[in-house]
């Protein structure tokens, strides 16, 4: 019996050692590997303080791995008030500051000095990260794009004839007032439709033939509204617009289940419609990528009607321009056609506009991840004005929604909905960016404006009483939905008629 015990103890005896050997061997290399690093950290540091006097941004949370951050992250998008979250965390910390997330280094800004660095004078330094990656198997390279063949990237939407050709619009308006109830008793949830009429239009614009999802049947009270192969098998359009709509929430909330499903029935529509696309813009040009434009301006259209329901004095000032530049009701005799140049008259709606996007940027947030070891002009010292060293791969997240509510640029009213600001002379650039800014410039800004810009004339136009019917209490705290953009998470429920 020993003999047969005996060499398979001195074997174990031989594994062991090799395995504490081994494991030894790692720590030393790990250690090692660590002292290096930190070397060459220190290095770069003092290279980088030398040069350009460039600090690194202490961290404000200590916690193990950043966890507790984290949680309460994800605690505050789960409630909807992450943007809350973020307006606290600048007051606490100040314009610029540094977190630590699962041992990584996180800068976090709301100073155009620095956004203007990442976006244009120092647009080299600084990419997108992961982010394609992420969004690829949905949105392809970008939102509302196509890549030609020698790899530039255009957007069908934003030429100049396509910009001012608001007659494309009109049906989708049209269609959009047909689901209002118009009734003094009535309320009607105006974002879902916005929604769905600027998925309509864009839909339209894009692939030349509309998915009609406003005169399709609403699914979100359906027994199966939550189940994508029964939803999206229904109906080709009313499919894509629900798939389009839940791939979105994932890619926002990284919740992998059906998600594969979706982008494929996304694609779907995409392939059978894009040969009439092709036909209709692109002389043999490559491929069209996907539609996102519509949510960025649907959101824009949504919080404008939220804030003119609880703004009267706003709201009729809004109308009375409206009315006296262009009339009442559809196409009326003797006054301007709506049209691209004719909106840019209408002053007062410009600046509510403005003032929407400031209040409520469609892209609330946004970050860039540097390329190289670089440097951002403030935030850093004592005092916070010491140029900060930014390390490659690290992402750098800025808050347009909170820099556009700063008290410094925008007043001690900043946090009010006051369209007359933008008469007062001020110039703001860097500091009101809802369109981004430098090479990556949204595209798709001037359609978006002149698609919102005619929404809010012919609806105005058309009806003289638009109310909310919310609780005082919903209307003292609108709760925001993050996806890709930002939503009311309840609704905005209003109700529209004529007197
Ligand atoms: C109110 C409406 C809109 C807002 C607030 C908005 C905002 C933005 C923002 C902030 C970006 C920069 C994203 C980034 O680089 O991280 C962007 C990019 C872009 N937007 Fe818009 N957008 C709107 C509507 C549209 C529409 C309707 C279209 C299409 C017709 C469009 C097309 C694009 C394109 C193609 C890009 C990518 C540009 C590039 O990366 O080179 N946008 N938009």
């Amino acid at each position: 019996m020993s003999v047969l015990v005996l060499p398979h103890a001195t074997s174990l005896v031989a594994v062991a050692g090799s395995l504490k050997s081994i494991f030894v061997l790692l720590i030393v290399g790990l250690l090692s590997y660590a002292v290096v690093q930190k070397l060459n950290s220190n290095k770069v540091e003092r290279l980088f303080a030398e040069k350009y006097g460039a600090v690194r941004l202490a961290s404000v949370n200590t916690d193990f791995f950043g966890i507790r951050r984290i949680l309460s992250l994800i605690r505050s998008l789960r409630a909807h008030k992450l943007m809350e979250h973020m307006v606290d965390d600048f007051r606490k910390y100040g314009n610029t500051f540094g977190t630590t997330a699962l041992g990584r280094h996180n800068p976090w800004t709301i100073d155009p000095e620095n956004i203007k660095a990442m976006l244009a004078t120092k647009f080299n330094d600084f990419g997108l990260g992961t982010r394609p990656d992420a969004f690829h198997p949905l949105l392809g390279e970008g939102i509302f794009t196509w890549t030609t063949k020698d790899g530039r990237i255009r957007v069908p939407c934003c030429g100049r004839s396509l910009v001012s050709d608001v007659a494309k619009l009109d049906p989708h308006v049209r269609n959009l007032m047909s689901c209002l109830p118009q009734s003094q008793t009535e309320s009607c949830d105006i974002q879902e439709l916005f929604y769905r009429m600027t998925l309509d239009s864009a839909t339209d614009l894009l692939f030349g033939e509309s998915v009609a999802s406003l005169q399709l049947t609403p699914k979100s009270g359906d027994k199966n509204a939550g189940d994508i192969k029964v939803v999206a098998s229904d109906a080709g359009k009313q499919g894509f617009a629900y798939a389009f709509n839940y791939s979105q929430e994932v890619l926002a909330f990284r919740a992998p289940c059906n998600f594969r499903e979706a982008t494929a029935i996304v694609h779907k529509f995409v392939d059978y419609y894009v040969n009439n696309a092709l036909d209709t813009y692109c002389d043999g040009a490559a491929k069209i990528e996907a539609v996102a434009g519509r949510d960025t301006t649907a959101g824009l259209l949504s919080w404008t009607f939220y804030l003119l329901a609880r703004h009267t004095q706003v709201l009729q000032k809004l109308r009375d321009e409206i009315v006296e530049v262009f009339g009442r009701g559809p196409n009326p005799p003797g006054t301007q056609q709506i049209n691209f140049e004719t909106l840019k008259s209408a002053t007062y709606l410009r600046y509510v506009m403005n003032e929407v996007l400031r209040l409520y940027p469609s892209v609330p947030q946004n970050n860039r991840y540097a390329v190289r070891d670089t440097v951002l002009p403030v935030g850093g010292g004592p005092d916070g004005k010491s140029p900060i060293l930014i390390r490659k791969r690290e992402k750098v997240t800025y808050s347009v929604y909170v820099m556009q509510r700063r008290e410094d640029f925008f007043g001690e009213d900043a946090d009010e909905f006051r369209p007359e600001r933008w008469a007062e002379g001020k110039l703001w650039t860097w500091e009101f960016l809802p369109f981004n800014g430098g090479p990556r410039i949204c595209l798709g800004k001037q359609y978006a404006l002149t698609e919102a810009g005619y929404t809010i004339v012919r609806l105005l136009q058309e009806f003289d009483t638009l109310e909310t019917t919310e609780s005082p209490e919903t209307d003292a705290f609108p709760l925001k939905r993050r996806t890709l953009t930002m939503s009311n998470a309840t609704g905005v429920h209003v109700r529209l008629y004529k007197k």
